[in-house]
């Protein structure tokens, strides 16, 4: 079918709110071959229908994201996943602890799967997520089929928790853009590989390694470092401010601007604390919202506070590392 939505004509994104109306808009472009930025509980995903390989190759174009890094599909229940993917005895028992919610399962492909190869870059695996935003979830329903969407940033940069932070990266290279406020976890999805024997952790995120391996009743398998085929995600240099940052900085100079946690650095003009009360959740939900901020003050360096890695500490931290690394075009 050829789509309507075929080279953008816009010259910036349209933005709604996600009401009743909304939803029913996004789910028409999307099915149509349309891309539709759209709220998540995590971060915003830049939506397309993930059985389509023209629709798929538009948000690899509008990211400007290697064609080797895979896209989650998200679909509407653990149902909609068992006609997409094969669930281990492991897998079964992640999905019915945490979805909807902030995890990833990457599973065999099943046969007869509709998701195209383009959205799984070619790989006999699949990353299905059932998210537990309502607006995401009836956008999913609406559409009728499972849509992929990667974080709605372009490739190498922080991802957005706001319309407003998409409608920075994106102009007329999207469709939409569903106004669901602001996403509550605020990083990404916890994902999980359930191809071998022990499941494996490929991505901290919203949901902490404590409460999987208690479901599993045994430690997570390591990551296989970062081996781009095996997940592109695992790559240093992802989440990219201008600032260079300085982690676990217990003080602070006068010339650097502060992320602190916790009340280590004091009051500052550019600084701002992710929780003061010391709160993990609290701190995942602000961090790319007060990196885009500072970054925005244009100062040369970030010192970042120690933030202890348990619970949703150890994806802060993740994150806070990927922004760290050094990269060849600090211009990304
Ligand atoms: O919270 C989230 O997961 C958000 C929201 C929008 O759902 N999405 C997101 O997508 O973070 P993205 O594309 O930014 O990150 C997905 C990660 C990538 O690192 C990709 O390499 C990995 O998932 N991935 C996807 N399919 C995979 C597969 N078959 N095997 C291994 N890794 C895979
Ligand atoms: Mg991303």
């Amino acid at each position: 079918m050829k789509s309507e939505y075929g080279p953008a004509i816009l010259t910036s994104a349209r933005k709604i709110a996600a009401d009743a109306p909304g939803i029913a808009e996004a789910a028409r472009i999307l099915r149509h071959g349309g891309l539709v930025a759209i709220p998540t509980e995590t971060v915003y995903g830049l939506a397309a229908d993930a059985t389509s390989d023209a629709a798929v190759a538009r948000v690899y174009a509008a990211k400007a994201r290697p064609k080797f890094n895979p896209l989650i599909a998200h679909v509407p229940s653990l149902e909609a996943a068992l006609g997409q993917g094969i669930f281990s005895a492991d897998a079964l028992r992640l999905a019915e602890a945490f979805w909807p919610g902030p995890l990833t399962l990457v599973v065999p492909l099943a046969p007869g799967a509709t998701v195209c190869a383009a959205s799984r870059a070619g790989q006999p695996s699949i990353a299905l997520r059932v998210p537990i935003h309502p607006v995401a979830l009836a956008v999913i329903s609406a559409a009728g089929r499972p849509l992929a969407a990667p974080s709605a940033n372009r490739s190498g940069r922080v991802s957005p928790v706001t319309a407003a932070h998409v409608a920075r990266d994106f102009a007329g290279e999207i469709d939409l853009i569903l106004d669901g406020g602001r996403c509550q976890v605020g990083l990404e999805s916890t994902i999980i590989e359930c191809l071998e024997e022990h499941p494996r952790l490929l991505r901290p995120g919203g949901i902490a390694r404590k409460d999987i391996e208690t479901v599993l009743g045994r430690a997570l398998a390591e990551p296989l470092g970062s081996d781009p085929v095996r997940s592109p995600g695992m790559l240093n240099s992802h989440y990219a401010p201008r600032a260079k940052l300085r982690l676990e900085a217990s003080t602070r100079d006068e010339s650097e601007a502060g992320l602190d946690f916790g009340r280590i650095f004091g009051e500052g003009k550019n600084v701002l604390d992710l929780s003061p009360s010391r709160d993990l959740a609290q701190a995942a939900a602000n961090l790319f919202i007060f990196l885009r901020d500072l970054d925005a003050r244009e100062p040369a360096y970030i010192a970042v506070a120690p933030i202890p890695c348990e619970g949703l500490g150890e994806a802060i931290n993740d994150r806070l590392r990927r922004a760290a690394a050094p990269r060849p075009n600090r211009t990304l």
